[in-house]
């Protein structure tokens, strides 16, 4: 797809990931945001960073991310809103400036595993909390959702497990409920939705409606209540 689509696609998303404001707001609580440095990994266009900054004057903020059409809307919306924070084009994979607070939201895949991502963020926070977003398998998964999301997703109780051996203690375990579910999917696909109504004879429609289509179809026939999103709030 061409970069006027690439840049329309996510354009409907609050963050990219399943998560209500209410719920948002419950993490950033939990998280103690009360100065220092937070590096968000993974950050996407950083919507969860620039709030977390908004109600913490006193705290430094670095979002990074491999992609440019993310960071160049997050750093519109900071200035914006008046809030100072980088954003950073890099490999987070590779990230090694310590940091009291962390967030990686829907982002261990930079990491090769969960359980990589878990060992290398216990690097990046020596003490502090991380905010850790991540998939697993609420209900055994068919082969079709197996073969989407891989052989490597775990179960909660396993992934509870890898954060206990990485050496973090859980301060705060949460899921993403259904409606969180279904909003998140509806918004990843309504900026191209709304595109092809309004421009159903583009010679670029048909690529577009068959995307929309098989994402719709694969969320409701493969994986709607098979995988599960929890927000742990981990502490060292
Ligand atoms: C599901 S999105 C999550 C974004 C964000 N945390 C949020 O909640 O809105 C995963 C992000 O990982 C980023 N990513 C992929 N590979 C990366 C890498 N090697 N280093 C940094 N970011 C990477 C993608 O560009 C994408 O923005």
């Amino acid at each position: 797809m061409d970069d006027e689509l690439n840049a329309l696609r996510r354009t409907r998303m609050r963050w990219n990931t399943p998560l209500s404001e209410p719920h948002a707001e419950l993490l950033l609580d939990r998280m103690a945001l009360d100065g220092g440095h937070l590096v968000d990994l993974g950050c996407g266009w950083g919507e969860l960073l620039l709030r977390a900054l908004a109600r913490a004057p006193g705290l430094r903020g670095t979002g990074v991310d491999t992609d440019e059409t993310g960071l160049a809307r997050g750093r519109a919306a900071a200035a914006s809103r008046g809030l100072a924070v980088e954003f950073r084009q890099a490999d987070a994979a590779g990230w090694d400036v310590p940091a009291e607070r962390a967030f990686c939201v829907g982002s261990a895949h930079v990491f090769g595993s969960t359980k990589a991502a878990l060992e290398r963020l216990a690097r990046v926070v020596p003490s502090g909390r991380l905010l850790y977003g991540d998939g697993f398998w609420a209900a055994p998964p068919g082969p079709a959702a197996r073969e989407i999301f891989g052989p490597d997703l775990l179960t909660l109780p396993d992934l509870l497990d890898a954060a206990d051996g990485a050496g973090w203690r859980v301060l705060h375990l949460s899921t993403a409920d259904q409606l969180e579910w279904d909003d998140f999917e509806s918004t990843s696909r309504a900026g191209w939705a709304e595109w092809l109504t309004a421009h159903p004879a583009d010679p670029r429609a048909p690529g577009v409606r068959e995307w929309l289509d098989r994402r719709l179809r694969e969320y409701v026939r493969e994986y709607r209540g098979v995988l599960g999103f929890t927000y742990l709030v981990l502490g060292r």
